[in-house]
């Protein structure tokens, strides 16, 4: 009889890479391996596939995925200026639904009952994958190996794989737990577990340290329709290579190190380090346009808006009906984010130095001290007049509460209201 297939989510790290053997012996299961291509940094996807396939798996399919992971995940996190805590624009918790989304594909495709992935039980990755692959496919069974085993440690977990004939890397394995993408690189573990520590500067790989960066500026003139970027200095590019353009020039210039407490949604404070250098230079000019171009009661109901949207993708709710529902609030505000945003980068800084659209709410009549006012100063009293009406009435009858608080607690003291 034909053995009951598995999906993993495969990476060719040491510990995917034991949860192939893991899952044949502990489940007597085939394991298909399925590596996706967000952009990482990598030496080649098809040593990736041999190994998985030396491990033992009976397939592997390696997914070129960053065109999908620009057009249909980055672009989304645009158009709501996605920063959890106002910092993290969510590199892993953008990947993870993407990568469920293709997981979920290859069970269909090889009649897997079910999906495997190598996370731990105190991070947020596995929610986002386990949330994501049940609301694509409710009914599929999922196996999370490095919640199960007992390998406590790395040593441990290397002696594993040796006895099970899983090459183990001859280099000393880096300290850090490493996720990456087109969007960033988050950077996790070793000596950064100390929040009063400095990251050492070995940590960033996508980033020059911003005293190494050069001494001249650096002006980019990024261009959007529709809120997409898809220009670049005058040339027309695709959104992927504006993205991939602005890791390296946002990068050289040292912009986009981000170094964090994060509140997980485990429950657990974590010390974060993350690179984002593209990630956080569009969101800054993408932020700009908007300044200029949308209504300011639309502008003001979508800051909370985002804020909706970054927690619900942080906390794995990509495919959920709310995380649809604010995608479509979003999506009604970029129709007329047409324009040009001039950037300058500077020893680790990104500045807006300029922006243009010929959408543009700017209305220099309105906003000019200088000759060409077209603005009614007279109005301005009427308007100040009815604006102030409803709280004079409030202090016209309780003044002393109207004073400011010391004051009123001192009056109180004095003695009782009469
Ligand atoms: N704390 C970040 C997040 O939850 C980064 C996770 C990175 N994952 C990793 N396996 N190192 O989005």
């Amino acid at each position: 009889m034909a053995k009951e297939r598995v999906v993993l989510a495969y990476s060719g790290g040491l510990d995917t890479s034991c949860c192939i053997k893991w899952l044949q012996e502990k489940y007597d299961m085939d394991v298909v391996a399925v590596v996706g291509d967000v952009g990482q940094e990598h030496d080649g996807l098809e040593p990736i596939r041999e190994k998985a396939l030396a491990a033992g798996a009976i397939a592997c399919e390696v997914v070129d995925m960053r065109q999908q992971f620009a057009d249909e995940y980055l672009a989304k996190a645009l158009a709501a200026n996605a920063l959890y805590e106002n910092k993290y624009p969510l590199v892993s918790a953008l990947s993870r639904p993407l990568i469920s989304k293709h997981l979920v594909d290859g069970a269909h495709k090889y009649g897997a009952a079910a999906i495997a992935h190598g996370c731990t039980g105190k991070g947020n990755d596995q929610v986002r994958f386990e949330s994501s692959i049940l609301m694509l496919d409710p009914s599929m069974k999922i196996l999370a190996p490095v919640r199960e085993w007992d390998l406590k440690t790395r040593p441990e977990e290397m002696d594993w794989a040796r006895e099970h004939g899983i090459p183990v890397p001859a280099t000393k394995a880096s300290p850090y737990s490493i996720d990456d993408n087109l969007w960033g690189r988050a950077i996790e573990c070793g000596v950064l577990e100390d929040p009063w520590v400095e990251p050492p500067e070995d940590i960033y790989t996508m980033t020059t340290a911003p005293q190494a960066a050069p001494e001249e500026p650096e002006y980019v003139a990024v261009g959007f329709e529709r809120g997409i970027p898809t220009g670049l200095n005058g040339e027309r590019r695709g959104f992927l290579a504006v993205i991939e353009a602005m890791n390296q020039i946002a990068g050289r210039n040292g912009f986009g190190r981000i170094d964090m407490i994060e509140n997980r949604l485990v429950g657990v404070k974590s010390r974060e380090c993350y690179e984002c250098p593209a990630g956080l230079a569009l969101v800054l000019a993408h932020k700009a346009l908007e300044d200029l171009v949308l209504e300011r009661e639309v502008l003001h109901y979508k800051l909370s808006i985002e804020q909706s949207w970054a927690n619900a993708v942080y906390n794995g709710q990509w495919f959920s009906p709310l995380k649809e529902a604010l995608d479509a609030f979003c999506a009604s505000t970029q129709r007329c984010l047409y324009g040009t945003v001039r950037l300058k980068f500077y020893k680790g800084s990104c500045t807006v130095v300029g922006r243009t659209s010929a959408y543009s709410l700017y209305d220099h009549g309105l906003a000019t001290y200088d000759a060409g006012d077209s603005f009614d100063h007279h109005a301005a009293e009427g308007f100040i007049q009815l604006q102030t009406l409803s709280a004079k009435v409030w202090a016209e009858n309780r003044r002393d509460q109207g004073a400011p608080a010391e004051l009123f607690d001192a009056q109180r003291s004095a003695g009782p209201l009469s």
